[in-house]
């Protein structure tokens, strides 16, 4: 197998700065519903890198809402990236949108979400994702599988019938973003790239090299 042959050549977009919306949030709207439009394979998916030490470390979560001034995810706050957000909160996210020959990065600041939109949140999502979320001691380690399995049947019989409420180590983050790419796969590897920088509350474009 060699996949140094495996290469694409990129041609069905192009993107310039007469062509964005002047806030990356709306920019961001915008490619999300085109992603949507497109049946990209998870188009919500996201790659969200924390720091720890100095050492970065990422893994996939979804994204669930613009709200709150930016990007909303969720998960258990004791996690591993739950405790190293705590510790800084300078995060990355990005977005590959394959189909559609697209790339978003941002880089921002996380702040946890209000407490109401958690609760929506939690309440909208259905019956063995609540239990889940009492079920599992995220990113900690546990004796095996069967223990994880004892755990969710201990708490489906505890709730059985009755309201499950939100565990309070469990909810939203909304990472404001400060800086914000979108970059379009063009041919040749000549890419177009438009970035946002936030300078004084004001968004600043500027086109960067591929
Ligand atoms: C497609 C996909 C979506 C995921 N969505 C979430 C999510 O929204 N929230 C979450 O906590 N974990 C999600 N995960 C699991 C995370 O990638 C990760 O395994 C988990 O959050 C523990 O990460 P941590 O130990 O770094 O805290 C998802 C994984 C994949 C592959």
């Amino acid at each position: 197998m060699d996949i140094s042959k495996i290469r694409t050549d990129y041609t069905k977009k192009t993107l310039d700065i007469a062509d964005v919306q002047s806030e990356p949030l709306v920019q961001f709207e915008l490619w999300l519903k085109e992603a949507i439009g497109a049946e990209v394979h998870e188009p919500t998916a996201m790659v969200l890198s924390t720091v720890h030490n100095n050492i970065p470390s990422s893994r996939v979560v979804l994204l669930k809402d613009l709200k709150e001034g930016g990007f909303v995810f969720f998960t258990n706050y004791e996690s591993r990236k739950g405790l190293e957000m705590l510790e800084n909160s300078h995060v990355a996210l990005n977005f590959f949108w394959p189909e559609l020959e697209r790339q978003v990065r941002v880089i921002g600041i996380v702040k946890k979400s209000s407490k109401e939109l958690s609760d929506i949140y939690f309440q909208s999502r259905p019956e063995n994702s609540r239990v889940g979320a009492w079920s599992s001691p995220q990113s900690k380690g546990i004796p095996n599988r069967e223990w994880l399995e004892d755990q969710e049947q201990a708490y489906s019989q505890k709730f059985m019938g009755k309201d499950i409420p939100r565990p309070e180590y469990w909810g939203g983050y909304v990472v404001e973003p400060q800086q914000v790419e979108f970059w379009q796969g063009r041919a040749s590897r000549l890419h177009d790239r438009i970035q946002y920088t936030k300078i004084n509350d004001i968004w600043s474009l500027e086109r960067l090299a591929p």
